[in-house]
Order: structure tokens, then C-alpha cells, then sequence
């Protein structure tokens, strides 16, 4: 029997590229960015598997061809498809939720410490050779314990990071647009208006999804009402943070900190960051363990295989 045709638009995994290649007639990719022949690569293919940087905007979708029945992503964000276009033309679309939530909350962790510690300054200290030995009032931070943390967005991510962080003696807090019921609430407190969830973070983590409801959320007015000297995290999207209001707010140090894991418009930063100290600055690796990347692997294939297979798939984005 004929494999069904699928499309790989990046190089993935080898466990997971081995998988592909056993079930699909499978369309590998060598490259870590954008294949500029997408869609010439894609006619006659079943599926496509793919990840955020690679745009599925209204256009490209419209281009396809019409043997596409799903397209599957390499992520829990989807806010690079237009999944409505795409819906429009039958063809589903898959994500990987769960399976990364506690590797990108340990990375917001590693951002909030990292941060708050001043462990970026310390490394690009001693890389610079400017580290003359210990002193009493060297790189003072500031600790977890006793903090309040604000989590913007309460789903699995958030979920995860207020566990992790409440083994930290931090005290949880969260905006939402409906509160959990109490049995995920747990001992976070939940806020229903930004104003009094703002007031009270002396950490904010940023957690909700990206595109357009969501966009520069974290705006001049908003960091106004923070706790001078917050520290701000965003290991989501970095649609969410208006980045020269945030830049701002790091000279004037009503924001004391930051971490940052994503960006807008990545992977171009604002060149604003590099020059400030009291920012650290990951390249966008929140879900990347071993394990996690196999295991988003596999669900997103799971995903391509159960719409093939006419079933509805446990991670199909509504
Ligand atoms: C996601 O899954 O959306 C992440 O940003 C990729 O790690």
C-alpha cells in the first residue's frame, strides 16, 4: 500500500524524523530555517509538519494544494497559521500541547532566577575578564522566596510554573480571563482586573497565547502600574511585550529586570536589549529538552495520523 505523501518543512529530531520516514513517504528538510520552495515542495502532499517561524499566513494557505488535509506544528502556539483560512480550505490543523508545558515552565524559572540573580551579568562578567575575585556588595539581587509572582495567562504553562515556583516560597497570583476552578486554582489567587494583578507582582511572567487579542498587552501603562523594580518574564510569545516601552522601563528601573526567551518579530531583537545589563536574553528555547522535542514530535505526528486515518485528533486546534 501506497504511504501517504508528508511534507517536513524543517529538520526535526531524529527520532522523530525515523518515525516520519517509517509511516510517510516523508519529504525531510536539512535546514534550521525557512525553505524558500515551500510550496513547490508541497504539491502532492498529504500533510505538513512544521513549527512557529515558518508563517502559514492567508496567502500561503490559499496556495496549497488541495491534496493538503492537515498541517501539524512543531509547538503548542499556533499564531504562525491562520487556522481559519485553513479550516476554510479542510484542512485541520494539530499542535503539541501538554507534553512541553514543564520544560517551558523550568525555562521561565531559569528566566525569573537568572534575572532576579543577576546571573547574566555575572557571566558576561567573567567572559569579559572583569571579575577581580568576591566582594561584600558584588551583583546583589534579589531572591524567590517571599516574592509574589504575577502569571498572565493561567493555562498548562502557567499552571506548571506556579507549582514550581511555590517550592520556592513565592506567594502566586494570576490574570485570566475566567478563574480556574479551585481544584487547579489551588493557593494562587486569582485577579479579575489588571490593575490589582499588576500591584502585586513583584515577578510577572508572561503566559498567555500570541496574535492579536494579546498584542504589546505588556504596554507603557500597564508596566506603570507595577511594583517599582519588577521583574518582567516572557518565555510565551513576544508579540505580548511592547519592547520599547519595556526598554524604557529597564533605563528608568521601574522595571528592574527582565528575561526574555521570545520576541517580536524574532529572531530579530530589539537592539535596545543588548546594550542594558539588567536584561538576560535566551534564544528562544523554552520546550528544548530531549525528551520534550521527541515527545512533540510524536504528538504532532499522532495528530497527522489520526485526521489521515479520517479520526479526530486529541490535539486538533479549534
Ligand atoms: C511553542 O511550542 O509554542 C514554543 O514556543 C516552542 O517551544
Amino acid at each position: 500500500m501506497e504511504k501517504p505523501v508528508l511534507l517536513v518543512t524543517r529538520r526535526m529530531p531524529q527520532a522523530v524524523e525515523a518515525r516520519a520516514a517509517h509511516d510517510y513517504e516523508a519529504r525531510l528538510t536539512a535546514s534550521d530555517t525557512p525553505i524558500p520552495d515551500l510550496l513547490a515542495r508541497a504539491q502532492g502532499t498529504d500533510a505538513i509538519l512544521t513549527c512557529p517561524g515558518d508563517v502559514f499566513n492567508a496567502a500561503l494557505i490559499g496556495k496549497l494544494p488541495d491534496s493538503v488535509k492537515v498541517i501539524a506544528t512543531f509547538s503548542v502556539g499556533h499564531d504562525h497559521i491562520d487556522v481559519t483560512e485553513a479550516n476554510g480550505r479542510g484542512i485541520a490543523v494539530c499542535n503539541t500541547p501538554d507534553v512541553l508545558s514543564l520544560a517551558t515552565a523550568e525555562t521561565a524559572l531559569l528566566l525569573i532566577l537568572t534575572a532576579s540573580r543577576r546571573a547574566g551579568e555575572g557571566e558576561r562578567m567573567i567572559r569579559a575578564r572583569r571579575w577581580h575575585g568576591w566582594a561584600p556588595t558584588q551583583l546583589l539581587g534579589v531572591g524567590a522566596a517571599g516574592r509574589r509572582l504575577g502569571i498572565f495567562g493561567m493555562g498548562r504553562i502557567g499552571r506548571e510554573l506556579a507549582r514550581l515556583a511555590s517550592g520556592l516560597g513565592m506567594t502566586i497570583h494570576y490574570r485570566d480571563v475566567v478563574r480556574l476552578p479551585s481544584a487547579l486554582e489551588g493557593d494562587a489567587v486569582y485577579h479579575d482586573n489588571d490593575a490589582s494583578f499588576l500591584a502585586v507582582c513583584d515577578v510577572l511572567s508572561l503566559h498567555a497565547p500570541g496574535g492579536g487579542s494579546t498584542r504589546h498587552w505588556l504596554n507603557a501603562a500597564r508596566i506603570a502600574q507595577l511594583p517599582r523594580g519588577a521583574v518582567v518574564v516572557n518565555a510565551a510569545r513576544g508579540t505580548l511585550v511592547d519592547d520599547a516601552a519595556l526598554i524604557a522601563a529597564l533605563h528608568t528601573g521601574q522595571v528592574g529586570y527582565a528575561g526574555l526567551d521570545v520576541y517580536d518579530g524574532e529572531p530579530k531583537v530589539n537592539p535596545g536589549y543588548l546594550a542594558l545589563e539588567n536584561v538576560v536574553l535566551l534564544p528562544h528555547l523554552g520546550s528544548a529538552t530531549v525528551a520534550t522535542r521527541d515527545a512533540m514530535g510524536f504528538l504532532a505526528l499522532d495528530g497527522i495520523d489520526a485526521v489521515l486515518a479520517g479520526r479526530t485528533p486529541s490535539n486538533l486546534v479549534r
